[in-house]
């Protein structure tokens, strides 16, 4: 029997992280999930906080081996959201209280793409001034890696929280789902060019890759300590059947039902060690259970991203096979969500950005 004290007093090392997300006796883990929960609850209150999805492009310019819009996948038929789409989705997202909205797309550095993102962002900020919302809407972008001049003038425009995943913060796993152009240090300089910008940073894995053992997943959370990041999402890697990474299937260490597993233990270690930051319960979850986001927000996650992309372009954004909320309509996903977000007793909060208590408290020990 693990000593459930152990985790409490000594859960920033590797080695008892590692054995906080291997644990698989279902008593232990519901203690755990319940020490994540009351952890969730000292630090950022009950609420739950909507960022409404915009996936924009699916233009991309990385080959990532697991995802299924990278370049090399010709049978995806490529699309841009005119801007008209784009801010139409946010006002929706105003009117309907969500606060916050999240703009993805596939990578892409060009000059017009950037120019094309800021003035998005501005017209958002602008056109979703109410009073509900003095500042309009919180606007977090997710567009992969950027220069430090590009990340200042979306910042400038008015975005202010960004998301990059790490994917792995194990190099040699990292040189192993990537092609060799894309590198690991450029991902972790951007994640400190975005920091340096003024961002409120948001990075992530995902769990279950070829190889990975849970002693990498317990890095990955020390990685994220060390870099001090203020959000996190992170979800189960999932096969697309046309990427080359679904040919090793015979290296995976993680996988069936201990996925699940594993992925809410990493929410709670995540929310064990980080305390005050922001952890979203992300689609992926859902696809591989289909309560897999309130179990995510029982672990301690407190942001849900419902679905705004047109449904005529999700089959077009498909990062993943199974994608859930392919067809429900953005009205259909809010009555869903809150439903979802109400049955593990926890409440949205409506009409308000839900920033990183980190990244506040931060601010305020500056002064
Ligand atoms: N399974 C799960 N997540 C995926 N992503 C991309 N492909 C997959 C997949 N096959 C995630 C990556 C990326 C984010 C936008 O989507 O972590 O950073």
């Amino acid at each position: 029997m693990v000593n459930i004290m152990n985790y409490e007093i000594k859960y920033d090392t590797r080695d008892n992280i590692a054995s906080l997300l291997s644990e698989n006796n279902p008593k232990q883990v519901e203690l755990i999930r319940k020490m994540a929960h009351d952890v969730l609850l000292e630090n950022c209150g009950s609420g739950v906080y909507y960022r409404g999805l915009i996936e924009f492009s699916n233009r991309c310019v990385s080959d990532c081996y697991y995802c299924g819009i990278r370049r090399s996948n010709a049978d995806v038929n490529r699309f841009d959201l005119t801007m008209d789409e784009i801010v139409d989705s946010a006002l929706w997202c105003a009117k309907n209280g969500y606060g916050s909205i999240v703009l993805q797309s596939g990578e892409n550095s060009s000059r017009d793409f950037i120019d094309f993102v800021c003035r998005a962002v501005e017209t958002i900020k602008k056109r979703s001034i109410s009073e509900e919302l003095p500042n309009g809407l919180g606007v977090t972008l997710c567009i992969g890696e950027q220069s430090e001049a590009d990340y200042a003038r979306l910042f400038a425009a008015g975005a202010h929280r960004y998301l990059l995943r790490i994917e792995t913060s194990n190099r040699e796993l990292f040189k192993t789902i990537h092609p060799e152009a894309q590198s690991f240090d450029n991902r972790v300089e951007c994640l400190r060019r975005l920091k340096r910008t003024g961002f409120q940073v948001g990075t992530g894995v995902m769990y279950g890759l070829p190889g990975q053992t849970y002693q990498m997943l317990a890095d990955d959370i020390l990685f994220f300590k060390d870099m001090d990041i203020d959000m996190l999402g992170m979800g189960p890697y999932i096969r697309h059947s046309s990427t080359p990474l679904k040919k090793n299937e015979n290296q995976f260490i993680i996988e069936g039902d201990d996925l699940l597993r594993v992925s809410l233990l990493m929410i709670a270690a995540c929310r064990l060690v980080l305390k005050d930051i922001n952890i979203a319960a992300t689609t992926a979850l859902q696809t591989i259970d289909p309560t897999g986001r309130e179990k995510g927000l029982s672990f301690g996650a407190n942001v849900v991203m419902p679905q705004l992309t047109p449904v005529d372009y999700r089959k077009s954004y498909l990062l993943y096979d199974n994608k859930p909320c392919q067809e429900d309509t953005k009205e259909e996903c809010k009555n869903c969500l809150s439903a979802r977000v109400g049955s593990v007793g926890r409440e949205v909060h409506y009409n308000e950005w839900g920033d990183s208590p980190h990244f506040k408290r931060k601010g305020e020990s500056k002064n």
